[in-house]
């Protein structure tokens, strides 16, 4: 059986899952009879492997420490070619990221929205990310549908893309919060590496088509938005 993932992307989701994890705590305290989200939390955790030590730490980290808390903040940006950018971020500092989204799309030529302009556009479910390079389209399919899944969307990758891109490429399995453990569960009987979501993911309800331009202008856009340290996730509709 194959590993689920690497140790680097573990880290990266034990990241963002340490900020819900102390967001959880501020909010509701450390007593899981009580604090039933932080409960939820930690399934997710167990569910990635996340060790137990690392877990108690944060808890213990997150009660001691209680003024500063995370706040979750959704930005909405116009990117190129129509195509419409939603940035989610959870900060400390709100000033700090609005100034640094803010900045990013300035710099690489997008635009902000009014909020609720481009969100409209998008609908939330839970996502199974699963790489091209890992999984047979038909035998995904089966599964995913068998489990409980809505929809198992493909990326539009045409066969003279690079190798690499190919690489970079996910299935999206879609699911409703109910049936999502058993497309874990399922996934990781079939030994199919996967990548789960941070709670939910953002989809566009239609994609938008746009030329070579316009793509890698978005791409830029879109990557350096990421790159910044309270950005968790940035969705679009561009195909
Ligand atoms: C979950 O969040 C972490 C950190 O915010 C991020 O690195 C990771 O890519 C996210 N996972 C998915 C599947 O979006
Ligand atoms: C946790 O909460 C439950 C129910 O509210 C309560 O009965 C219990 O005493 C609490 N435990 C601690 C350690 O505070
Ligand atoms: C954050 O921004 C708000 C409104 O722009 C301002 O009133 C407030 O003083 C700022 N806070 C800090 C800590 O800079
Ligand atoms: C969950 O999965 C079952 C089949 O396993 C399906 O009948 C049901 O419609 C699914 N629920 C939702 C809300 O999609």
């Amino acid at each position: 059986m194959r590993e689920r993932f690497g140790l680097s992307l573990l880290f990266a989701w034990a990241g963002g899952l340490a900020k819900s994890l102390a967001e959880r705590v501020k909010k509701g305290g450390p007593n899981l009879t009580s604090n039933t989200a932080l409960v939820a939390i930690l399934e997710k955790a167990k569910e990635l492997d996340v060790p137990k030590e690392i877990l108690e730490r944060n808890i213990k980290r997150a009660s001691e420490k209680g003024q500063e808390s995370y706040k979750e903040k959704i930005y909405e940006v116009y990117g190129f070619g129509g195509v419409s950018i939603v940035v989610e971020v959870s900060t400390d500092k709100v000033n700090r990221s609005v100034a640094a989204v803010r900045e990013v799309v300035k710099d690489y030529g997008g635009k902000m929205a009014d909020p609720g302009s481009v969100m409209f556009k998008f609908r939330r479910a839970r996502v199974v990310n699963i790489k091209v390079t890992d999984a047979d389209k038909d035998q995904l399919l089966n599964i995913a549908l068998d489990a409980g899944a809505e929809d198992v969307i493909e990326p539009s990758i045409s066969e003279d893309d690079a190798d690499e891109d190919k690489l970079e490429s996910y299935y999206k399995v879609v699911s409703s919060p109910e049936n999502y453990s058993a497309i874990l569960s399922k996934l990781r009987e079939e030994g199919i590496a996967f990548e789960p979501d941070n709670g939910s993911e953002l989809l566009p309800i239609t994609t938008i088509e746009v030329d070579d331009e316009a793509m890698d202008l978005n791409k830029e856009l879109m990557s350096s938005l990421l790159d910044l340290d309270d950005v968790d996730a940035v969705y679009t509709d561009q195909e």
